[in-house]
């Protein structure tokens, strides 16, 4: 029998992911789940025919023009692929992966907690309560925004952004989208064709875009200042999409007049801005967190390795 490949799961995965590996690969696992540094990447690269890393692992320009010849592919358990320069590994020879799909509507049930959150004080509300700030019930207290019938907008109509849209609806919103070309398969939606012309008829924003350079601080101050009064933006796709300064100025004038973020730059540390706002509710990049999608991320990561090393195609190949 062939000896297996071996195969370098870097962060701690989902049990059933990782007796799936085990079953299949000679595991080099984390069991301490630490992060690891981009001289540390290199120097696995060559015990390693592939690798299965989470966004937390940097493959930039310079760690792949050092990886070890020795790895083949990298297939990730993340849709988002900022973390790895694609033409560089491309160059490289090395097949790279991702895990489309299967965390949508993990995703986007967060687009709708971080939604209400904001327009509704979560984060207020729960620390009050727990830290006993709250004394008595009345009609003008912690009063917030109602979301039903407002207009939904989301920039990128992917995959996320398209169930995003659709639980949206289901709270009665309406819905608005920027997209490099209009969607067939989404009725009702409103087009814009430029990001200003959506963002002017938002009341939730909601990004589910990819950061790529070009759009990396989309959301800079020019933009805020268009926001609807009252405006929430929510974001579950990557913090480098927004300029956090920007953003916490803007919330301490009210506009826009909340914001619900799953991801920031600089995570795991909070941008000081954000610290001490209550219109702000914060999640720990918890958007795929559930354990069924966790399991749909590793399976479908493996899934591709198994692809790879069975001589066919990947489904999700990227490059
Ligand atoms: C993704 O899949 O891109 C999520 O952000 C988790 O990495």
């Amino acid at each position: 029998m062939p000896s297996k490949p071996t195969l370098w799961i870097t962060r701690k995965l989902s049990d059933n992911t990782m007796a799936r590996a085990r079953r299949d690969y000679e595991v080099i696992d984390n069991p301490d789940d630490r992060t690891f540094s981009t001289g540390e990447i290199v120097e696995m690269s060559a015990k390693v025919d592939a690798v299965l890393p989470c966004h937390s692992e940097l493959f930039n320009a310079d760690v792949a023009a050092r990886l070890s010849d020795r790895v083949k592919i990298i297939a990730n358990h993340s849709v988002g692929v900022d973390h790895c320069d694609l033409p560089a590994l491309g160059a490289r020879g090395i097949v790279v992966t991702n895990t489309p799909d299967v965390l949508s509507d993990a995703t986007a049930e967060i687009v709708s907690l971080l939604r209400l959150g904001a327009a509704r004080g979560g984060a207020e509300g729960d620390s009050r309560v727990r830290s006993g700030g709250w004394r008595d019930w009345s009609p003008s207290f912690m009063v917030g925004q109602q979301v039903t019938g407002k207009r939904f907008g989301v920039i990128g109509m992917g995959r996320v952004g398209r169930v995003a849209a659709m639980r949206a609806q289901g709270f009665g919103m309406e819905i608005h989208y920027h997209n490099r070309r209009p969607v067939e398969d989404f009725p009702n939606a409103v087009y814009h064709a430029s990001v200003e012309d959506l963002i002017a008829h938002s009341d939730v924003l909601s990004l589910h875009c990819p950061a790529t350079p070009e759009n990396r601080g989309m959301i800079n101050a020019e933009r805020l200042a268009l926001m609807p009064d009252g405006a929430i933006l929510v974001n579950t796709a990557r913090g480098a999409l927004v300029d956090d300064a920007a953003l916490s100025a803007a919330l301490k004038l009210g506009r826009p007049g909340a914001a619900g973020l799953d991801v920031s730059n600089n995570a795991p540390a909070v941008d000081p801005g954000y610290g001490g706002l209550p219109n702000v509710f914060l999640l720990p990049h918890i958007g795929s967190a559930t354990f069924e999608t966790r399991d749909a991320m590793g399976f479908r990561a493996l899934d591709n390795l198994d692809a790879f090393f069975s001589g066919s195609e990947p489904r999700d190949r990227l490059v």
